[in-house]
């Protein structure tokens, strides 16, 4: 999918993401050798990089998903956090890597964190596709990152703006957030 259009910039190609993912999946990979991760994939956002990187591992792993809701439907944070869709089996004695595509307050993978840590696994680490360490609000760890990026809203490769934009197989950013009768950007959501 190319779209030629100054209101929209490419962050990171569809090849830069492959060669990354590639890099964090040999690193997890070695990381986690002799040992089964149990991937927790926070929906909906990270489904995409979730199945990229579940298929670069080179060691057995174990898939599961949670639906957490932080957003509701504009841009940035309400600190609202809750479960709308919990984990289909127990994580106890389990090694959990959280699987997310960004950490920007971090009141999303905070919470998270807090909620897993009471279910008793072996360990838990978190792989998230981006970092955007700018807006932190609560001090969490990420194990492995893709990109660190600046204080842009993005979307693409998972991410979305009002669940439009998940598709696009690159991560971009918009210079006005999109509105109703915008067609160019229509042939992208
Ligand atoms: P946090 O709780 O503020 O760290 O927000 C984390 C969640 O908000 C992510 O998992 C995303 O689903 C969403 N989010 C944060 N920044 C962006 C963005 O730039 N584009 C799309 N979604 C975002
Ligand atoms: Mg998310």
């Amino acid at each position: 999918m190319k779209l030629s259009t100054d209101k929209h910039k490419v962050l990171y190609s569809e090849k830069k993401i492959k060669a990354r993912v590639k890099e964090l999946a040999e690193q997890i990979s070695k990381d986690y050798e002799g040992k089964k991760p149990y991937m927790i994939v926070v929906l909906k956002g990270a489904v995409i990089f979730a199945s990229d990187l579940l298929r670069a591992l080179t060691i057995p792993c174990e898939i599961d998903f949670i639906g957490i809701s932080s957003y509701g439907q504009g841009s940035r944070s309400t600190g609202i956090v809750r479960i709308t869709k919990d984990l289909d089996e127990s994580i106890e004695s389990k090694h959990v890597l959280v699987v997310e595509d960004i950490v920007d307050s971090g009141q999303t993978l905070n919470y998270l964190l807090n909620t897993l840590r009471q279910r008793r696994p072996a360990s838990i680490k978190v792989v998230s596709f981006l970092d955007r360490p700018d807006r932190r609000e609560v001090d969490v760890c990420i194990d492995y990152t893709g990109f660190n990026i600046p204080d842009a809203f993005v979307l693409g490769y998972g991410m979305d703006y009002r669940e439009l934009y998940r598709r696009v197989p690159y991560v971009f950013v918009l210079e006005h957030l999109p509105n109703g009768d915008d067609l160019l950007l229509k042939s992208m959501q």
